[in-house]
């Protein structure tokens, strides 16, 4: 099997293809968009029956609907169910992106000499998952298919994936499958390949701190009325003690805490700490004391304000004392925290540390829990041997600090497993102004994949005999 020459001769039509995708802006967390998220869900469709889909429907669920298809050749061969989703991130701030999000151009970078295609959701996740759609296309046409494909696009995912779990606990039959692959992460290196092999979890909440019953002159009032937003401040910057340790009680107690020998296995990844500072932009990097800028990122909670407002950011200067102040907090969590035990140690805790003087609500939003693969299993095996076919090299087991809440679902409603083999890079700024996606990347995961299926079908066959 070599799937280069078909890729080769039809390159620019899965480019073109894929632009076509990333003009739709699929923005689940705006209702301004809702149109424009159906007729994305309509555009995957049309695109899974024209790779060669037997099987294609749009489910309704409470919220935006699922694309489900499947290509069934032999009840007797393994499954393997592809998971993706066709939403995207709000583009905001529109103003910092070189080009309109959602009308692509293909641009090099230093890191993407052949060109990247720059648009929202270009490599998170719509030119991840339409990889898929293609090796798919590569197969059939190829005559090289092993096994049965089954696929669940969604539309929430940017927004916690909720009427996912609804989805799968009363769909299981139709999703039976033997492994889950999915492509929403990354790898390190063009040259470093690497299989993801742990998400965080999360736990994601709002807080309110309100004051006085009206904004105030911050003359007749100010030195005697609680501000609000100074209050916010101190309580967050309370938050975390001189060693950035979280100083909620009760926060790590369930931890997972890695060994001294996984921690230095961990450190054998390929990482340039001068190049990931320049790269953002930062003079020096910061964190929890005691673990490395790769632990801290992966292995470690943490807890972050996303946002912050309240009071007059317009224009000029008001003097004014607001009446309520707001923030957006996201926790990541690691292995065996669980992040609804986690949200109300947040909630506890954060109601104990407000001072009299005002009052405070914590609204939980979403969450979900962190995922560990593992390696020893056929799925992690065959991922591998694909990685080896195409790059040449063993690919490096790399936990990520991202979150994709429904994997560790998938487990508890089908029972599956997950891998998880990511083709985005970190500078692809997913979830920042100029996303883009390398199409050397894109290409090389469309030539990947269909290994996969080879190898996982060939261990399936080996392991149950
Ligand atoms: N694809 C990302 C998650 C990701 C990216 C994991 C890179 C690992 C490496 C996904 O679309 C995402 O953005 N997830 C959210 C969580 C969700 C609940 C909004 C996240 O991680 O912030
Ligand atoms: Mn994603
Ligand atoms: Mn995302």
């Amino acid at each position: 099997m070599d799937t280069r020459p078909y890729i080769e001769k039809h390159k620019q039509r899965f480019i073109d293809e894929l632009i076509e995708l990333l003009k739709l802006p699929s923005v689940s967390a705006d209702p301004h968009f809702k149109k424009e998220v159906l007729m994305t869900a309509g555009a995957v469709k049309i695109n899974l029956e024209a790779a060669g889909c037997d099987t294609v429907e749009i489910c309704d669920t409470p919220g935006f609907p699922i694309v489900y298809a499947e290509k069934i050749i032999d009840e007797s061969l393994p499954t393997v169910l592809v998971y993706g989703h066709y939403d995207v991130q709000p583009p905001d701030p529109v103003d910092l992106w070189n080009s309109p999000p959602f009308e692509p151009v293909i641009q090099t970078t230093d890191i993407h000499p052949d060109g990247a295609i720059f648009a929202r959701g270009a490599c998170d996740d719509k030119g991840q998952m339409y990889m898929h759609v293609k090796a798919l296309e590569v197969m059939i046409q190829n005559d090289s298919l092993p096994c049965n494909i089954k696929f669940m696009i969604e539309g929430e995912e940017e927004v916690g994936s909720v009427s996912l779990e609804w989805f799968l606990e009363n769909n299981k039959e139709k999703l039976a499958n033997d492994v889950i692959l999915i492509s929403d992460t990354g790898m390190i290196s063009k040259e470093v390949p690497s299989i993801t092999t742990g998400l965080r979890g999360m736990s994601y909440v709002e807080v309110e701190v309100e004051g006085p019953n009206r904004d105030l002159h911050s003359g007749l009032y100010g030195g005697a009325v609680a501000n609000p937003i100074n209050i916010l401040s101190q309580m967050i910057a309370s938050l975390h003690d001189e060693n950035n340790h979280i100083t909620i009680p009760g926060f790590y107690d369930k931890v997972e805490e890695l060994s001294d020998e996984e921690r230095e296995k961990m450190a054998e990844a390929p990482f340039d700490l001068e190049d990931y500072k320049k790269h953002i932009g930062i003079p020096e990097v910061h964190g929890e004391k005691g673990f490395t800028t790769n632990e801290r990122n992966s292995i470690r909670p943490t807890l972050d304000v996303n946002g912050i407002w309240g009071g007059y950011t317009g224009e000029g200067a008001k003097t004014v004392i607001p009446s309520k102040a707001f923030a957006k907090i996201s926790m990541r969590l690691v292995p065996n925290q669980d992040w609804r035990e986690i949200t109300d140690l947040f909630k506890t805790h954060f109601e104990n540390i407000a001072p009299k003087s005002v009052k405070v609500k914590v609204k939980p939003h979403h969450g979900g829990q962190g995922y560990v693969t593992p390696i020893d299993g056929i799925e992690y095996q065959a991922a591998d041997l694909a990685f080896q076919e195409t790059f040449g090299k063993k690919p490096v087991p790399q936990r990520s600090g991202g979150s994709i809440p429904i994997v560790s679902l998938f487990e508890k409603y089908l029972s599956s497993k997950t891998v998880l083999m990511g083709f985005g890079l970190n500078s692809d700024a997913i979830h920042s102004p100029n996303e883009h996606f390398g199409i050397w990347n894109y290409l090389k995961g469309i030539e990947t994949i269909p290994y996969f299926y080879k190898h996982f079908t060939k261990l399936y066959k080996e392991h149950k005999q």
